[in-house]
């Protein structure tokens, strides 16, 4: 798949039914490559995700000095440089779509002996960068940005890094682990205060390459100077990416579907939850560990489900689910409110208005608000809708597809790469009436 032409046909399809391991996990498979470059030894990584994002922060390491060895179709070998030993890029680091690339390697760059410049796509060079230039600035880093502090960035090298305290004004795990990564070379102390709960991947994989990161309810800390230990990591299914399939199956009525080693991790896990609340009959079956994550076998089968206020605490722990969960609300009985999730507008896309566009282009009622939505839930008569490049809306419209009366075409769908390569063939696996256009 390539170029913004291409689109999605999803017709109304029968019971989805059957299993489906959907692709690795996407902030492990960025944090598995950074941490692996920067141990000592050889890092082991099974399960990773070969999307775009995870393939642009690969490439960027080994622009650095990294080499990373594929061992399998999902594994790979990572040859660690140690914290002082990558080398400076021969040009700009591209980092295609990926938002966490950018952010937690700014960071990790800030540390560097040596300057480097990280670019990205149309929608990345619009994304904020100032929540992560500002707090590194404190820390003694050098970054500049362009005038509305968006990427290109540079990233000055050879400067003293230095501990500080941090209390965060939005719950980010990119700003969290951003600051996290650029202690690893700040002398004393790095610590931050999140507001609200965010994922907590990057604390758990230092941890298990042997750094020492005590965390105490939502504050965090990390001593400069540690060196990593390379270690074996499991990435899990990426429950971001279950969400698609979870959600078409709770909405085509005889559905019965199970999707093995699925993360969910409780940072994650609010969009378990939010449909928990709604009525979805979806059970974790064999809950164990891959490594340092929590996975589970999810079970899920359809049945009716009600509309809710999502309550503000669970909008960080579920905040890439939201187009899933809108799509569960637009089938759902009644109406769901989301408030408190300004951040959705600051993604891949503003993800409000093309949710809200999308919803009301297949007949649905929505209001949109600047920190959420309401969706009044029934049917879905069908029609046309533009993902605008972001992947997430175009998986959400495609699971919502399944119902949709006159079935729906979702158009710019190739960013669907990014995140869950093999998308129509795991969705029509199951028995989705999805196909490729042209
Ligand atoms: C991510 C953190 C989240 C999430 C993003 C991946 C990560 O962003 O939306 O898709 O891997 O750290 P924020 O931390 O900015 O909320």
């Amino acid at each position: 798949m390539s170029g913004s032409s291409v689109a999605f046909r999803v017709q109304p399809s029968g019971p989805l039914r059957g299993e489906l391991r959907v692709p690795g996990d996407k902030s492990i498979s960025h944090r598995s490559v950074m941490l692996g470059a920067l141990a000592d030894g050889l890092t082991e990584v099974e399960g990773f995700l070969q999307g775009e994002d995870c393939l642009a922060t690969r490439k960027a390491f080994e622009a650095m000095g990294v080499v990373c060895e594929d061992t399998s179709p999902t594994g790979m070998r990572i040859h660690g440089v140690g914290l002082h030993g990558l080398r400076a890029p021969a040009a700009a680091l591209d980092l295609g779509n990926s938002g966490t690339s950018m952010r937690l390697m700014s960071g990790l760059l800030a540390g560097q002996a040596f300057d480097s410049t990280l670019t990205g796509d149309a929608s990345l060079s619009r994304r904020p960068m100032r929540r992560i230039t500002e707090p590194l600035g404190r820390m003694g880093a050098r970054i500049e940005s362009t005038e509305a502090g968006t990427a290109p960035l540079t990233v000055r090298g050879g400067l003293v890094l230095h501990g500080a305290s941090f209390d965060l004004t939005v719950a980010s795990a990119q700003v969290k682990s951003a600051l996290l990564l650029a202690g690893l070379y700040a002398q004393g102390m790095t610590v931050v205060n999140e507001p609200g709960i965010s994922r907590d991947h990057t604390e758990r994989m230092l941890a298990s390459f042997g750094v020492e990161v005590p965390v105490s309810g939502l504050r965090c800390q990390l001593a400069g100077g540690q060196r990593l230990t390379a270690t074996a990591i499991q990435v899990p299914a990426d429950l971001s990416s279950a969400a698609f399939p979870i959600v078409a199956a709770l909405i085509a009525q005889g559905s019965d579907v199970l999707l093995p080693g699925v993360g969910v991790n409780p940072s994650r896990a609010g969009v378990l939850k939010i449909l928990e609340m709604m009525g979805a009959q979806l059970s974790l079956l064999n809950v164990r560990a891959a490594g340092a994550e929590p996975i589970a076998d999810l079970h899920v089968i359809a049945g009716p489900l009600q509309g809710v206020d999502v309550p503000s605490a669970l909008v960080p722990l579920a905040i890439d689910e939201f187009p899933a969960l809108l799509v569960a609300a637009a089938v759902a009985k009644g109406t769901t409110r989301i408030t408190g999730a300004a951040e959705l507008r600051v993604k891949e896309s503003d993800r409000i208005a093309a949710m809200a566009r999308g919803l009301e282009a297949v007949g649905v009622q929505v209001e949109e608000a600047e920190d959420g939505i309401t969706v009044h839930g029934g049917g879905v008569r069908g029609g046309v809708v533009d993902s605008l490049g972001d992947h997430r809306i175009a998986m959400s419209f495609a699971a919502l597809g399944a119902v949709a009366a006159d079935g729906i075409e979702i158009r710019d769908v190739a960013n669907v790469q990014t995140s869950f390569p093999g998308f129509i063939d795991a969705m029509s696996g199951l028995g989705l009436n999805i196909e490729q256009l042209p």
